[in-house]
């Protein structure tokens, strides 16, 4: 039997079918499904599904909401750009599409927030197009399958995988297909300790064979975050504080921001003998996409009255910039964190 067939097969015998985003061909729920599982388990989504649907019935009252409502039924789900998305996306359905999503996985992946695997799961669920997805779970299961060894982090390798996927595709059935894949992934093909035994497509799989199924998929940019730390100066003076520009490329490029040293003992040998009194603040991680950014505020107060020439030394000492008054500085393009914390200082 072909691959298809027994994905088919098992999963009309073995899969789910009762979760509340089955058994309905309206692209808004599919959508709206598929949207909360692309980071998150089915356990956590079930109860957000229903009260994000009793609260916005259809795409026309998610349109016509306002942001913050949806962020409150989205309030714990994470990855907020998603909820964000979310609303932009029902209101490009409503404004550009007459509120009908468009009925094809080319249509649907021009809208916000929506890529292709998950377009192309919302037209086989909703309009039987025969059509790959590729989500994480899948891509677990056919580089099994197939004993697909190409490194995934290599965007040729991942255009192969998704020819492979759409080679794959039975001539019946996509709906059964495409939920089988899901629920293999999700039930039996697992990470770290796959049933083969139980697997419908055991006969068909050369990573079984060979006897490490584990050893798939292979991405070699391991997803580890980078890490940085910096200690922050915050020399102030009365009411006005030092800032300093930051480069116009890399993170919060061209925003003022405060001097950075990469080590507390750099700190403290640069400060060493400065009149006035260091405050060290509490440090805070800021994270950034592939970088979590640990920062460390020192707040130094100078004394009222510096002699112009000390004061000369100091400030040379320091990245080109300039004093700020405390509301000035606030009206200034300065980083989030930044804000957050002389806001409150
Ligand atoms: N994860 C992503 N899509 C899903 C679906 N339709 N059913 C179960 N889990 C999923």
């Amino acid at each position: 039997m072909k691959f298809s067939d027994r994905v088919v097969q098992w999963q009309r015998s073995h899969g789910r079918h009762t979760l509340p985003w089955q058994n309905t061909r309206d692209p808004y729920r599919v959508w709206l499904s598929e949207i909360m599982l692309q980071q998150t388990q089915v356990a956590t989504v079930l109860g957000y599904y229903e009260r994000f649907l009793a609260r916005f019935p259809d795409v026309r009252a998610l349109a016509a909401a306002g942001i913050d409502e949806v962020f409150a039924l989205w309030s714990g789900l994470g990855y907020y750009s998603r909820a964000r998305n979310l609303h932009r996306c029902a209101q490009a359905v409503v404004a550009e599409h007459g509120g009908e999503f468009p009925r094809s996985s080319e249509g649907l992946a021009q809208l916000p927030g929506i890529g292709r695997s998950t377009a192309a799961a919302i037209a086989a669920f909703c309009f039987g197009e025969r059509v790959a997805i590729l989500d994480g779970n899948v891509k677990r299961v056919l580089t099994r399958v197939l004993a697909f060894d190409g490194d995934l982090a290599v965007p040729a390798n991942e255009r192969r995988l998704w020819g492979e996927a759409t080679r794959l595709l039975p001539q019946q059935g996509i709906e059964a297909y495409t939920q089988g894949l899901m629920d293999l992934g999700a039930t039996l093909c697992l990470a770290r300790s796959p049933h083969c035994l139980l697997c419908p497509v055991r006969a068909d799989c050369l990573a079984m064979r060979e006897g490490q199924p584990q050893r798939y998929p292979v991405k070699s940019r391991k997803l580890k975050r980078g890490r940085r730390e910096h200690w922050w100066l915050w020399l102030q003076q009365r009411d006005e504080l030092w800032l300093t520009q930051r480069p116009d490329t890399g993170v919060w490029a061209g925003l003022w921001s405060l001097p950075e040293f990469e080590s507390s003992e750099a700190f403290d040998a640069h400060t060493r003998g400065w009149p006035g009194e260091a405050e060290a603040l509490p440090g805070f991680t800021h994270v950034l996409t592939h970088l979590d950014w640990t920062l460390h505020p020192v707040r130094w107060r100078l004394p009222d009255r510096v002699p112009a020439a000390r004061m000369q030394t100091i400030t040379g000492s320091l990245p080109a910039g300039r004093w700020f008054g405390l509301d000035e500085a606030l009206a200034a393009g300065l980083p989030a964190p930044l804000r957050k914390l002389i806001g409150r200082g």
